[in-house]
């Protein structure tokens, strides 16, 4: 696999030439990696224009997704808003608003995107007992849905952040029954690829996805992609670096470029210590479950581990883990999040398992999030978000109207949208998850 981005500027940082160019750091600094920070120059190609060298770093990695790839240096935020921009310019209907039907655990980008575009958003909630962090959406539910009403996509988050991977098979088989296009928050699932069998949504049928590269390989903050399945509209493809161009910067980082250019070397030949990997997360799930510990989540990289069952809120837990040296990705009461990659080494899982799960168990905690429930939409999300506004105590704010989706980032998934009437029930759950201020419409 060539590496064209990273050989150009290698190649440049070398010849010690005096940069009369951006950035202002001419190639010198403290971080010592500014030499490898290059803007636009003769040869280096451009992101949204590509034809050069980025052109053919996107082609490697469009032949190992078997799709076409479209680089982000902007993270999957930026593929979110530009996939839900394709799916309101491409609508079939023009003659009514754009509408997307969206689990209810979007990425809070997944909404501002929303507000961006003006476009309406009906939500598949989640079960009764589920977190609002998880909200499964099952085929049958989905087609009962899309018997009902005539959205331009649907929006799926798989896997969400507790680590639940959807059936993205059967869900693009209902969504191309109707004649809809599945499109799949996949931030948290670019490894999904290099499974002995892939789990990649674009594999199993989805026609248009965003992966984080950085989340899950070895790529700088920021590095994403924007893969097209051959199953969408032809327009999406053709439309998707100006998709992408219209919610980037105009400097994009040479930095996350090559990054994003040198893990299409890595991942080619990851495949046998992912599988390696993952049954040594295996393993370790095993070791928390057989020391109490509840379990949450399918996916094969990730440990969600439930601690109340020990005696531990899950902040306690994540606190206790990281007195370990073991930092998590995310806690709340309820969840731990523990995510790994090959650069964690293959032993990890395990060590984590047998470092934490021995802690001295106390009586189990009793406590539970409210259940989640649909609060009532008083105005579209855009109307609500670009309103004047003002920030109150969350204890206040009953009857009033969300202006910005209140929510901490990890997880970045909103308990009420935008121009919901915040009622008691969603001032409960807030509360629970720590929020204690909220910005609504004046
Ligand atoms: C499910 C999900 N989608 C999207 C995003 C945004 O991704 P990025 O940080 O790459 O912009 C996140 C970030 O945490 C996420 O968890």
């Amino acid at each position: 696999m060539t590496t064209p981005v990273y050989d150009f500027v290698k190649n440049y940082a070398s010849q010690n030439k005096e940069r009369l160019h951006m950035p202002g750091h001419k190639g010198n600094g403290t971080l010592g990696v500014e030499k490898y920070d290059i803007t636009e120059i003769g040869g280096a190609d451009s992101l949204y224009e590509a034809s050069g060298i980025i052109a053919e770093s996107e082609k490697n990695a469009s032949e190992f997704f078997g799709c076409k790839t479209f680089y982000s240096t902007e993270g999957s935020s930026q593929c979110i808003r530009a996939m839900v921009y394709l799916a309101c310019v491409n609508r079939k209907n023009k003659n009514r608003r754009p509408l997307i039907l969206a689990g209810r655990n979007a990425h809070k980008t997944f909404l501002t995107a929303a507000a961006m575009l003006d476009c309406d958003v009906e939500w598949l909630c989640p079960e009764s007992g589920e977190s609002y962090l998880s909200c499964t959406v099952h085929p049958e539910k989905l087609s009962q849905k899309l018997a009902a009403t005539t959205p331009d996509a649907v929006y799926i988050t798989s896997p969400n952040y507790l680590g639940n991977i959807s059936d993205i098979k059967k869900l693009a088989q209902v969504c191309h029954r109707f004649g809809v296009p599945l499109m799949v928050d996949n931030a948290h699932g670019a490894y999904l690829k290099f499974l002995p069998e892939s789990l990649h949504p674009i594999d199993l049928g989805a026609d248009i996805c965003c992966d984080s590269a950085h989340k899950t390989l070895s790529v700088l903050t920021g590095g994403a992609y924007l893969h097209i399945s051959d199953t969408a509209p032809e327009s999406y493809a053709n439309q998707a670096k100006n998709a992408l161009a219209m919610f980037g910067s105009t400097s994009p980082s040479y930095l996350i470029l090559q990054s994003l250019d040198l893990a299409n070397q890595e991942i080619e030949n990851c495949k046998s210590r992912i599988a390696q990997l993952a049954e040594n997360v295996k393993k370790a799930k095993e070791t928390f479950a057989a020391n109490g510990f509840g379990l949450c989540g399918n996916e094969p990289l990730k440990i969600t581990v439930c601690p109340k069952p020990t005696g531990y809120t899950g902040y306690e837990f994540a606190d206790y883990c990281g007195s370990k040296g073991f930092v998590c990705e995310f806690a709340d009461s309820d969840y731990v999040v523990f995510m790994f990659s090959l650069n964690n080494g293959l032993h990890a899982p395990q060590k984590l398992a047998e470092s934490v799960s021995n802690i001295t168990k106390k009586a189990p905690l009793s406590s539970a999030a409210p259940d989640f429930h649909l609060p009532e939409k008083a105005v579209s999300i855009r109307e609500a978000a670009l309103s004047p506004c003002v920030t109150i105590p969350v204890e206040e704010s009953e009857g009033r109207i969300l202006a910005v989706p209140t929510v901490g980032c990890p997880p970045a998934v909103p308990i009420a949208a935008c121009g919901e009437i915040i009622d008691r029930q969603t001032i409960e759950r807030f509360l629970y998850y720590g929020i204690t201020e909220c910005t609504v419409v004046r």
